[in-house]
């Protein structure tokens, strides 16, 4: 709204002059009267959107609504914590570990910016880093994130061992540690790989449990067995350390449902279906636990949030997991024109009434991963206990509880101090996408044509 004043301005001075220019006009000749009533609407009609302009301007300025996205420049695989009075953000730069602070949730457009970690060339780690999430674990901080060695390149006597084709074969799984348990202050360095028996591993999580830490990553079968991904269980010893040997690591999800493969009920392979992007979610009332993912696929408008509950008492078995089979609990919304939305992390009001995801989300889905922009919504609690996920759309919502009013991000100057960049040619995950038709998520629609919304080639990629 960093414009607004002035449209506004400008709006209600023409319509003040237009009023002025009518009244001597009607006071010195004879108008006839359809002309009059068609300069009168006309009058009217600028008068009201100026004067609502104004409105919606000022409420918004006053911290009371946002719009989606949350950060204008592109931004994919979000992960968002709050930690005194400052929000934390991380996501998939592709190049480095950036991390951004706001003291507002809705707006990262000016917030303060830190390069945490960039990788020396030539290592496993040196490419590709997707999907970092920074933890507070026994008083230090632990970013874990996915890379590589080759930026998704294996060598054609890798690709060749590979069911499909494989870019991303040489994922792995790392984690630097703080060197204090000041997240801002803090200097980062690495600590180690995570061990994922030297197969694909990317999008991982820890999942903190009475029973211990493990880890929870997006994995193949085996080796070269390259798709479907699926989400792998193993158990940590401490933050930066498996212990779980290759045997034990479990599969809890596979994508076995129509949702959870693209095109909807893809039968003929298994290439474009995943599970990835695993979060934590507990019922802060119940203490129920589930991993809320992401299925389908990230560079289409099907990628859409799965749901696991753990119902058991090891995670570690995968009978203690149950999935939500419905469909989707997050998923696309055309009335909207919001698409593709997933790889969601959760965090809370300032005064910790509310509870709030951060997913990212296309307009644009044509341009696959290029188009993916971060958003933030309140999401509430069914009486079973299970998480009540709203459907995605651009708002104005209203701000979460508690928010400062005019927090460092809604001061005027135009910075884009956060614009850390994305590079368009990466994801979690590779490979071409196809669209379909979630007709079990999309009550009423069956055909993918059937649904297809009109294409608006005038969306604003920036909400100032
Ligand atoms: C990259 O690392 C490998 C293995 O350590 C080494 O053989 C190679 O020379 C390095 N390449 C460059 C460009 O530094
Ligand atoms: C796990 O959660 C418990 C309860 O919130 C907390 O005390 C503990 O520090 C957490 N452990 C890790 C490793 O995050
Ligand atoms: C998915 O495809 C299979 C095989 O064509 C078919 O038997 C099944 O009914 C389909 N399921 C749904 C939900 O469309
Ligand atoms: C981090 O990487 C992004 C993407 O390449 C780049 O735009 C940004 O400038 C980098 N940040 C720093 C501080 O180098």
């Amino acid at each position: 709204m960093r414009h607004a004043s002035n449209a506004v301005g400008q709006l209600l001075a023409i319509s003040l002059i237009v009023l002025v220019v009518t009244i001597f006009v009607l006071y010195n000749y004879t108008v006839p009267s359809d002309a009059m009533d068609r300069y009168m609407t006309l009058l009217s009609v600028m008068l009201f959107s100026s004067i609502s302009y104004g409105q919606t301007a000022t409420s918004t300025a006053g911290g009371a609504t946002y719009t989606n996205p949350i950060l204008d420049s592109m931004g994919a695989d979000p992960w968002v914590t709050r930690h005194d009075d400052y929000y934390y953000m991380t996501y998939s730069t592709n190049d480095n570990i950036t991390i951004l602070r706001s003291n507002i949730l809705t707006d990262w457009n000016n917030a303060d910016v830190k390069l945490a970690f960039s990788p020396p060339v030539n290592t496993s780690y040196s490419y590709d880093l997707w999907a970092p999430e920074l933890h507070l674990i026994n008083g230090l901080w632990y970013v874990i994130f996915t890379a590589d060695v080759d930026a998704d390149s294996p060598s054609p006597n890798q690709d060749m061992l590979c069911d499909f084709t494989c870019p991303a074969v040489n994922h792995r799984m790392f984690v630097l540690e703080s060197t204090t348990s000041d997240p801002w202050e803090s200097d980062y360095s690495m600590k180690s790989e995570l061990d994922t028996y030297d197969q694909f591993a990317i999008d991982g999580t820890y999942f903190n449990h009475s029973t211990g830490l493990y880890h929870v990553y997006s994995c193949w079968e085996a080796q070269y067995i390259s798709w479907p991904s699926m989400l792998c269980i193993s158990k940590m010893s401490n933050p930066w350390t498996v212990s779980s040997a290759l045997s034990e690591r479990a599969v809890i999800s596979r994508p076995d449902q129509p949702w959870e493969k693209t095109p909807y009920n893809r039968t003929v392979n298994v290439r474009l279906s995943s599970n990835e992007g695993p979060e934590q979610l507990v019922n802060p009332t119940t203490g129920q636990q589930f991993i809320i993912y992401s299925a389908a696929r990230s560079d289409n408008r099907n990628y859409c949030l799965g749901q696991l509950e753990l119902v058991g008492d090891d995670p570690m078995d995968p009978g203690s997991w149950q999935k939500y089979t419905a469909g989707c609990v997050f998923y696309q919304n055309p009335d909207t024109e919001v698409y593709g939305v997933g790889h969601a992390s959760f965090t809370t009001s300032p005064d910790g009434t509310q509870d709030w995801l951060v997913y990212h989300g296309m307009h644009d889905y044509l341009t696959g991963w290029a188009a993916r922009t971060i958003r933030t919504q309140q999401f509430t609690w069914n009486s079973d206990g299970t998480p009540n996920f709203p459907r995605p759309g651009i708002g104005p919502y209203n701000v979460p509880s508690g928010q400062p009013v005019g927090g460092s991000s809604s001061s005027s100057t135009v910075s884009g101090s956060a614009s850390a960049g994305v590079s368009g040619s990466s994801g979690s995950g590779s490979g071409v996408g196809a669209a379909t038709s979630p007709s079990a998520v999309v009550p009423g629609s069956t055909a993918w044509g059937a649904w297809r919304p009109s294409y608006s080639s005038t969306w604003k990629t920036t909400w100032s």
